[in-house]
């Protein structure tokens, strides 16, 4: 063996290494898997960029969400009165440091007091629905990337306020939301107490299952997984893949964990790891000082004390980056070419190929996740839903530079 090839041995490893080093952050490892990582965060904490709370949002996450600053009550109040300061300070948070926002929320039973009076019947509520989400959702409609059109629809059955307008508000709201956004962002149904497979999950995977035979616009399905210690992994996996199996997005989007240990956090890591359709990964705060849960929390998130005196859990943290990083690549490349569908695309179905119609015909032919079949989604009839739900028939389909080819 000569000296080149002793060098050429020696080297390999070593680059190796470090392009494995390269996955320090939370926010590396994650978006080497194809997940967004998230965390709630409120605009006063993070209009100062340059301060130890914002530094570490920016260099851990990929993600931020409104903890409370884009809830009706702070965006529109009263009816008709809109103001969006708080929203628009972590949105320029956002865009200025490549993370992308979920919006949360336009449909909920709480923190909505001006609807409360003004929605009395179907009427006065569709018109209420439609101002709130038409201004609203226009007003952020560059920055969302994900919307939690609905929040805790199951939970509040008839004693939302909303349900005045009827059972179907829920389709109202999916379809109004749609109409106003296109396909900028994805439409998102959020609740709580469905993280596993038990009866409130499988009644929302009919209801969702019924959006699709309808044609009302739905993209994904929101847990927020506000959790105890002791997480089962098998059991949230397997219900987000019955939701995958319907061509669904999953979003956790609110995880904290109380009690936790590092455990605790790579089996939800895991089970999110394990599905193609688990896209984002949010936890609601940063530290446990900030949690909405006070002494509750019990050490409930990544961070302990809070705001700018947070501090790693950093075995927690090193337990998370490694379960990233040993994620299964092929799962991980399905992801990616799974979110990579625009919203308003998605519904059952197989899809055989995704190709990228902006790279030269030479490479047309190639399948950009390396796999097929791939059980990726058009509709079952092989069509796509249009912006407004409706389902359109072509073959293959052709969407912001993908091309889609259906059985
Ligand atoms: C909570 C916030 O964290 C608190 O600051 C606020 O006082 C109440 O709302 N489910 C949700 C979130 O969808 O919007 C809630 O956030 C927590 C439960």
């Amino acid at each position: 063996m000569n000296r080149p090839s002793l060098f050429a041995l020696v080297a390999v490893p070593l680059l190796a290494s470090s392009a494995w080093s390269q996955a320090a952050t939370l926010r590396e490892a994650a978006t080497a898997a194809g997940i967004n990582f998230g965390t709630a965060t409120n605009s006063n904490q993070v209009r100062d960029a340059s301060s130890a709370y914002a530094t570490i949002v920016k260099t851990q996450f990929s993600m931020v969400v409104c903890e409370n600053e884009m809830k009706f009550e702070s965006t529109e109040s009263p009816i008709g009165t809109y103001k969006y300061g708080g929203g628009d300070g972590v949105a320029a948070f956002a865009k200025a440091n490549n993370i992308k926002l979920r919006g949360h929320n336009f449909i909920w039973h709480s923190q909505s007091t001006p609807a409360q009076s003004a929605v009395t019947d179907r009427t006065s509520g569709l018109k209420v629905m439609h101002g709130h989400i038409e201004n609203v959702g226009t007003h952020f409609k560059d920055d969302v990337y994900e919307w939690d059109v609905l929040n805790e629809t199951y939970s509040g059955g008839t004693r939302s306020l909303w349900y005045k307008i009827g059972a179907d508000y829920t389709d109202s709201a999916l379809s109004i939301a749609r109409k106003v956004l296109g396909t900028s962002a994805y439409l998102v149904s959020n609740d709580y107490g469905a993280d596993g497979v038990n009866s409130k999950s499988t009644a929302i995977l009919a209801i969702a299952k019924g959006w699709q035979d309808h044609k009302v616009p739905i993209d994904g399905i929101g847990f927020q997984c506000h959790l105890g210690s002791g997480i089962r992994k098998d059991d949230i996996s397997a219900n987000i893949k019955r939701f995958g199996d319907l061509g669904l997005r999953v979003s956790l989007t609110e995880i904290d964990i109380t009690n936790s240990k590092a455990a605790d956090w790579t089996n939800l890591m895991n089970a999110c790891l394990e599905n193609f359709n688990c896209v984002n990964f949010v936890t609601w705060g940063l530290a446990d000082g900030n949690s909405w849960l006070g002494s509750g929390c019990g050490g409930c998130l990544l961070y302990s004390g809070s705001s700018n005196s947070a501090q790693p859990h950093q075995d927690i943290i090193d337990a998370l980056i490694d379960a990233m990083k040993k994620a299964d690549p092929t799962i991980a490349a399905k992801r990616k070419a799974f979110a990579a569908l625009p919203p308003g695309s998605l519904g059952p179905g197989t899809v055989i190929g995704l190709y990228d119609l902006s790279k030269p015909t030479a490479h047309r032919g190639k399948n950009l996740s390396g796999l097929a079949p791939m059980p990726v989604f058009s509709t079952s009839t092989g069509g796509v839903v249009d912006p407004l739900g409706r389902v359109k028939s072509f073959a293959p389909a052709r969407i912001n530079g993908l091309e889609i080819l259906t059985p």
